[in-house]
């Protein structure tokens, strides 16, 4: 059932190309020049009385969330927060009739982010879930659903649920820019040549793995570590660093690299591991001055960035490279590294990779 794979993480790594695939499937046009959502039960009207939008969800739906909120607001210009959904009822948000909450849950049946999911439809929202499950109770309680067809996932740490709701987050941002308008034809042709591509570019990624695995035994001699981005770097920074601590537990921090100076420089000292990702090209300069901040403080540097930023090499230990995309959809690729990483730090510390400690699949406790 592992089909030939150690752990059923490793094997769900390996599905994502086919989770791509799948995900956006008969979604694209055959002239690639538009998204299809036929699932979506919203007029034109109806998308153009949306003022704002709420991504609620946990853990890693969360941060894919954070990726969702990017690409909504860049494609649609419409309003976008994301909240954790154990927070989200707390804070009093303001959710009116055009409002539309966007709950995000592999499983469905997460306990907080159903309860996001019903406080919402009490106030009047129109509710959007984007869920691995047909027929899980998100499916059923909300008003319309985008199905990923991840396939089941068994292994405790998401992998290609993630990605495939990054997937259903660029076809939803691509469906509202185009029928706003607030995007060209040409934009939207050119995202989606870029979508099609990327099944057969983290298949690249996936064929060696090898300078992950000998960095992954190194950082598990370490107690903690940093991982540094901008942007949609940073926002995948924050699901390598929690896949990093769920199965192989050690700590590490996620952090907006233009922050650091403002406190956290202090904690690197000598060889502590840092993985600084520099994947948007917009980003690149800012990014590396931030690299350069830590390494002269004695960090131990390992780089993420597209190929042909051949220069990345003079700044830092040790660079993986990843296949050049379109800045908005690099976070589809820079998380397979941070996600093989995990898993191999884990590995190398004998831990169980698919049962982590004090962990469920599903929580279904608030
Ligand atoms: O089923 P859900 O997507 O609602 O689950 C949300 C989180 O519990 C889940 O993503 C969790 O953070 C993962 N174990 C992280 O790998």
């Amino acid at each position: 059932e592992k089909a030939g794979f150690d752990h059923f993480m490793l094997k769900e790594i390996h599905e994502q190309p086919k989770a791509y695939r799948d995900t956006m499937g008969s979604r694209l046009s055959a002239d690639g020049r538009s998204v299809v959502l036929n699932e979506l039960n919203m007029s034109k009207e109806d998308i153009q009385a949306i003022s704002r939008i709420h991504i609620v969800a946990c853990g890693t739906a969360y941060h894919a969330g954070l990726i969702g909120k990017n690409v909504i607001e860049k494609l649609a210009r419409i309003p976008v927060e994301t909240d954790v959904a154990s927070e989200y009822r707390y804070r009093t948000p303001i959710i009116t009739k055009d409002t539309l909450v966007i709950v995000v849950s592999q499983s469905g049946e997460t306990a907080d982010t159903l309860a996001a999911l019903r406080e919402a439809k009490r106030c009047g929202a129109r509710v959007l879930a984007i869920t691995n499950v047909v027929g899980s109770s998100a499916a059923r309680e909300a008003d319309d659903v985008i199905t990923t067809w991840a396939g089941p996932e068994i292994a405790v740490a998401s992998t290609k649920a993630y990605t495939s709701q990054l997937i259903a987050f660029y076809l939803l941002g691509l469906y509202l820019a185009q029928t706003l308008g607030t995007v060209s034809a040409d934009e939207i042709a050119e995202t989606i040549a870029g979508l099609r591509k990327l099944p057969e570019q983290v298949e690249a990624i996936l064929k060696d793995s090898s300078a992950i695995e000998s960095y992954a035994k190194q950082i598990a001699e370490h107690e903690d570590l940093f991982f540094i981005g901008r942007g949609l770097d940073y926002a995948v920074a924050l699901e390598g660093s929690l896949k990093l601590k769920e199965i192989s537990y050690i700590h590490s921090e996620a952090y907006a690299a233009g922050e650091l100076k403002h406190g956290t420089l202090a904690l690197i000292e000598e060889g502590i591991p840092v993985i600084a990702l520099a994947i948007q090209s917009d980003l690149f300069e800012k990014t590396v001055s931030n690299i350069k901040e830590v390494k002269a403080r004695g960090a131990n540097v390992f780089g993420i960035a597209a190929e042909g930023e051949e220069e990345l090499a003079k700044s830092v230990d040790q660079v993986f490279y990843v296949p050049k995309t379109l800045d908005l959809l690099s976070p589809a690729l820079s998380v397979v590294p941070l996600q093989l990483l995990s898993y191999y730090a884990s590995l190398a510390l004998g831990h169980d990779v698919d049962k982590p400690r004090n962990l469920a699949k599903s929580v279904t406790v608030e």
